[in-house]
């Protein structure tokens, strides 16, 4: 056999050894060593290339370095592909165990907050925030409640110093916002007050109201009670019925608590409705002139009604929550279950 057939011969056998790869009949090594090795058939081909002629040496020399570079980059290739098949091998191993990405929630309070201020804002109210730490004017004083009147025993308060305090409610936000706006006025402020109570299941030494609060020409006590019942119905659903009953608040004359129908389906609702069916949800009132005058609105032009709503009653009613102290743990597994 000359030379040059013995390339051809190495050559088609080259490409049925790497077929044998396929089932596994011989592995890559072995596939290496048998045509690249030191003893290979390509080395003997090289060892053969002496007995030829001289002057066919180049040529056929030529051709064995050709054979060499195609089976050497045929084999780099196998390589490559083998490692990539191992690769794509660990990527879907279904034993591993998958990764958990944990997704946060709003908390509860938040989520009633964002919706009480959705259904306002429908109806032209945008929202402010006011201050935690307040003096005694903001929080007393402007909002008619002068030193030693009998409504601060209503607010049982942490003093910081004599005269500066953690809020006891949303109210002094009213009076920042008008001394720095003029009316009209439509705004919400929700926010977190502090009150100096024992902890218990229903009560807590913090908790978070939402301030309304709207002035204009001629507001009369009807657009009040239609804009919070207005909001009862978006909230609690269209059937809700309201009733509003006479109070008592310095900055409000005059003043009334609102009640949603609540209902007496179950013992639960005996309990948290005293047994009436009827539950209070806020407080409201025609804003008292002594507080326009404290911000130095024109009285004979303006006026205007205000309320404040608590957040957590709602939370709790809305969610069935019967421990007031579970919305300030922040436990994972009681906030889970607003996802
Ligand atoms: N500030 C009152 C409280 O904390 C709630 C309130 C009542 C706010 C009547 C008002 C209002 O704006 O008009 O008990």
């Amino acid at each position: 056999m000359s030379l040059k057939d013995e390339i051809l011969r190495i050559e088609s056998s080259f490409n049925s050894d790497s077929n044998l790869l396929k089932d596994n009949q011989i592995t890559l090594d072995e596939l290496k060593y048998k045509y690249l090795g030191r003893k290979g058939l390509l080395s003997n081909l090289y060892s053969l290339l002496s007995e030829i002629d001289n002057s066919q040496k180049p040529i056929i020399g030529k051709q064995i370095n050709q054979l060499k570079i195609n089976i050497s980059n045929n084999i780099d290739n196998l390589v490559k592909k083998e490692n990539k098949i191992e690769g794509q091998d660990e990527k879907i191993d279904f034993s591993l165990p998958g990764k958990k990405y944990v997704r946060g929630s709003l908390h509860p309070l938040t989520l009633i907050i964002d919706e009480i201020k959705d259904i306002f804002n429908k109806i032209g109210f945008s929202s402010i925030y006011g201050n935690e730490i307040e003096t005694d004017y903001y929080n007393f004083e402007s909002l008619n409640i002068p030193k030693h009147h009998p409504a601060r025993d209503m607010q049982d308060t942490f003093y910081i110093s004599d005269d500066v305090l953690l809020r006891t409610h949303t109210s002094s936000s009213q009076i920042h916002f008008m001394e720095e706006n003029n009316p009209p006025v439509r705004i919400l402020s929700p926010g977190r007050v502090y009150r100096n109570e024992d902890i218990s299941v229903r009560s807590y030494c913090l908790f978070h109201q939402i301030e309304g609060l709207y002035v204009d020409k001629k507001v009369t006590f009807s657009d009040l009670k239609g804009t919070l019942d207005y909001f009862a119905k978006q909230f609690f659903g269209p059937k809700t019925k309201t009733r509003f009953r006479p109070s008592y608040f310095p900055f409000t004359e005059p003043s009334a608590e609102m009640d949603v129908y609540w209902g007496l389906n179950n013992e639960s609702d005996y309990r948290i409705t005293k047994g009436t069916g009827w539950l209070e949800i806020l407080g409201c009132g025609m804003v008292n002139p002594a507080v326009f005058k404290a911000v130095e609105y024109d009285t004979n032009k303006w006026n205007g009604y205000a309320f404040g709503l608590g957040i957590e009653r709602i939370a709790m009613l809305k969610y069935g929550i019967d421990d007031i102290r579970l919305l300030y743990e922040g436990d994972v597994n009681f906030l889970r279950q607003f996802r």
